[in-house]
């Protein structure tokens, strides 16, 4: 894979294809939030996606970059949705990156070549709202690739997805990982190659399709599997036969949290773990079923293992109940974190290479 460091970025436009997606309601309840504070940033700066943006815009223009246009999505909309505008990131990315920064709702027009002193850094609308996008599709990755003169992925979020602006737009310009997802790579890698022993993954929250598949993975590769959220619902549901290592939970009589019976099996296997891998709430914790989260994110802490967790809705959780700056190393990838510690290549990855 290529790095930030092996390209030269000096008089380029850039396109870095960035994570934004990220629960936008953090903004609208207190967009101060993202300020950064001196000496001691909140717990929510330094979760955000938003924020892993930083080191690297900031290499950019050290090393001489002409502009920086910000690239990536926001949920998943159905064509033009202005409720999943990027342009809500704005003001939160503005004071993130200490810089005035440009809306842009075209792929032409004020992206173009003449550098200025006060339009550095250009923010796309969420490229989502482009059918070509998700399929992948060239044309649209032609049109990404003439606003920019090099392409810089910092989105280790979405490299699980083969999308236009991950796997067609790098193969049209010269390319290179940012430097947190390098720092992604590393850090996962090394969970990856030598876990320590026992190696206990955790997998709970919604987006049931990306994960499911996934739980047979990582059952491979670590010790035991403990298994939450919405997907006991659609393993019962499927008569699904699983490994054995994989511990599926009893569910609530409502089916929204996971019952005692099952947060006391899991802790018994959670106090003996060395390496611990969660994504995902165990329960409905935005409709306030949060007893089963919070018992495992306890027991997860007083283990004496390393943690790694990652994923928006559990990164929420924990901010919200002043535990996120407790875990090891927090992981901006949520499906793309667990595709890539089951063994999968990630094409967002590939296309850097
Ligand atoms: C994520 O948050 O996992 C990524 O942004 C990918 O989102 P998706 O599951 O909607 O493709």
């Amino acid at each position: 894979m290529k790095l930030l460091s092996e390209i030269d970025v000096s008089q380029k436009r850039v396109f870095l294809r960035a994570d934004l997606d990220v629960p936008i309601e953090e903004f609208a309840v207190d967009p101060s939030k993202t300020r950064l504070a001196s000496g001691g940033s909140s717990q929510f700066t330094e979760a955000t996606r938003l924020q892993n943006l930083r080191p690297t815009v900031d290499y950019l223009f050290e090393n001489g970059a002409d502009k920086v246009i910000i690239g990536g999505h926001l949920d998943r909309p159905k064509g033009f949705d202005p409720a999943l505008s990027t342009k809500q990131l704005l003001e939160p990315l503005e004071r993130i990156l200490g810089q005035e920064i440009v809306f842009s709702s075209q792929l032409k027009s004020s992206v173009n070549r003449e550098p200025t002193t006060d339009n550095h850094i250009v923010l796309l609308e969420n490229l989502r709202f482009w059918p070509g996008e998700v399929k992948n599709d060239q044309t649209f990755a032609q049109q990404l690739a003439k606003l920019a003169d090099v392409y810089i992925n910092e989105a280790f979020g979405n490299c699980h997805r083969s999308h236009s602006s991950m796997v067609a737009l790098p193969a049209l310009l010269p390319h290179a990982a940012g430097l947190h997802l390098e720092k992604e790579i590393e850090e996962l890698t090394g969970i990856l190659k030598d876990p320590k022993k026992p190696f206990v993954a955790i997998v709970g929250g919604a987006k049931i399709e990306t994960k499911l598949p996934l739980v047979e993975n990582l059952a491979k590769i670590a010790d035991l599997v403990l298994v939450g959220g919405e997907l006991p619902i659609e393993i019962r549901q499927k008569n699904m036969k699983l490994k054995e290592n994989v511990l599926v939970a009893q569910l609530t009589e409502d089916g929204k949290d996971i019952n005692q019976e099952s947060i006391d099996a899991f802790i018994q296997k959670i106090k003996t773990a060395q390496t611990i891998v969660w994504n995902g709430p165990l329960g409905l914790f935005e409709e306030g079923y949060k007893k089963g989260t919070i018992e495992i994110a306890q027991a997860i802490l007083k283990s004496p293992a390393y943690e790694i967790i990652g994923g928006g809705e559990t990164v929420q959780f924990l901010i919200e109940h002043q535990l996120l700056s407790k875990f090891s190393f927090v992981s901006s990838g949520g499906g793309a974190m667990l595709e890539f510690l089951s063994g999968e290549k990630l094409p967002g990855i590939k296309a850097l290479e």
